[in-house]
């Protein structure tokens, strides 16, 4: 019953800068857009993508909530776009891997595709095979059998170095959100630049302190992770996966133990980050059915295979009684859960 290969090979998406679309949905006026890219004249014009939006509310010309609401409704309007033409280049695929761990297959032939500049959820059972299929996808788990490829190229029969390199495109954000206890906020986020980089300390401080204000924890960088709440910890970890600006973000649920308010404030920022860097995401997650709001495509993992893949909006209107059944929580039904 799977749906895959719904992602082809395509010309890429170009998305309008995101000043212009507030200012194409009535959400600013044009004088306000060049007050913003003229506050903005200083800053290198990669990020201008980055910045309109935080400009325009310091500006006054935005308020933060209304902000909020027009990258909702610009997502919302791309997803429902998605459903109806999903063919977008694949940036990351997978082709017939398997996985044994202690003596049982875990993942049992699986085909996907994770669609370049856009939002993908995986979603499935617990103990389904879902942080094993992430770890696939960024190298840190070999398969027994199959294909695991970048960009085209097959990560399995790359040597370690090379690996290494590559492992670089990417940044993980782990199930537990896992910040260092003993390094405070500031230090946490600064850890990948250091590690991996040699840009210079004060340009560390200056990425550093935009990625916590992007995050909303301005302010908070000399705290210690037990010091921080949890949704508090999940935004620092964003913020460290997203210094480095990597091409593809991993997130392993993100969103695992907070509360429905907390929860949703996680889904509104990875949202804004989205739609400020475009950056290629893969969510697990178990917020279902609230997901499907945040995501362009669904993959669904069922027993070790794929069992549905495809834009969420379609996916949600899914006839197989195994989705439907995960989507709406049944206890009864074709998956035996007592
Ligand atoms: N390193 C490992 N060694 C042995 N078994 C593992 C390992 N990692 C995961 N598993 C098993 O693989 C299955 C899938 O795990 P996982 O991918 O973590 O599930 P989930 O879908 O909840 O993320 C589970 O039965 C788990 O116990
Ligand atoms: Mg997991």
């Amino acid at each position: 019953m799977t749906t895959a290969a719904t992602v082809k090979k395509s010309a890429p998406f170009e998305a309008k800068p995101l000043g212009q679309r507030l200012l194409a949905s009535g959400c600013i006026n044009s004088r306000q857009l060049d007050d913003a890219l003229a506050a903005q004249s200083s800053v290198d014009p990669s990020e201008i993508n980055h910045l309109v939006g935080r400009t325009l509310v310091s500006l006054g010309h935005l308020t933060s909530a209304r902000l909020r609401s027009c990258l909702v409704k610009f997502f919302t309007d791309e997803c429902r776009e998605y459903r109806d033409n999903p063919s977008v280049p694949a940036i990351l695929s997978m082709k017939g891997v398997e996985k044994r761990l202690d003596g049982r297959v875990v993942l049992d032939g699986i085909d996907l595709d994770i669609p370049e500049q856009r939002i993908t959820a995986i979603i499935g059972i617990s103990g389904g095979g879902k942080s094993v299929t992430l770890k696939h996808l960024v190298g840190l788990m070999r398969p027994d059998q199959g294909v695991i490829s970048l960009n085209g190229k097959n990560l399995v029969t790359l040597s370690p170095s090379e690996l290494q390199k590559v492992r670089r495109r990417f940044s993980l954000l782990f199930q537990g959100g896992a910040l260092f206890d003993s390094l405070n906020v500031f230090d946490n986020v600064a850890f990948p630049l250091r590690e991996t980089t040699s840009i210079p300390e004060t340009e560390i401080h200056k990425r550093v302190m935009n990625s916590l204000e992007e995050v909303n924890l301005a302010g908070m960088e000399m705290k210690f992770p037990d010091e921080l709440s949890g949704g508090m910890n999940k935004r620092a970890a964003l913020a460290r996966a997203l210094i480095t600006r990597p091409e593809i973000i991993l997130l392993d649920e993100p969103t695992a133990g907070l509360d429905p308010i907390i929860e949703n404030a996680i889904h509104h920022l990875i949202c804004d980050t989205f739609m400020r860097t475009r950056t290629t995401m893969v969510i697990i997650s178990h917020s279902v059915p609230s997901i499907f709001k945040w995501c362009h495509h669904v993959i669904v993992l069922h027993q070790g295979k794929v069992r549905a893949s495809g834009p969420a909006l379609a996916i949600q209107e899914s006839l197989d009684p195994v989705i439907r059944q995960f989507i709406h929580g049944d206890v009864d039904g074709p998956i035996h859960v007592l």
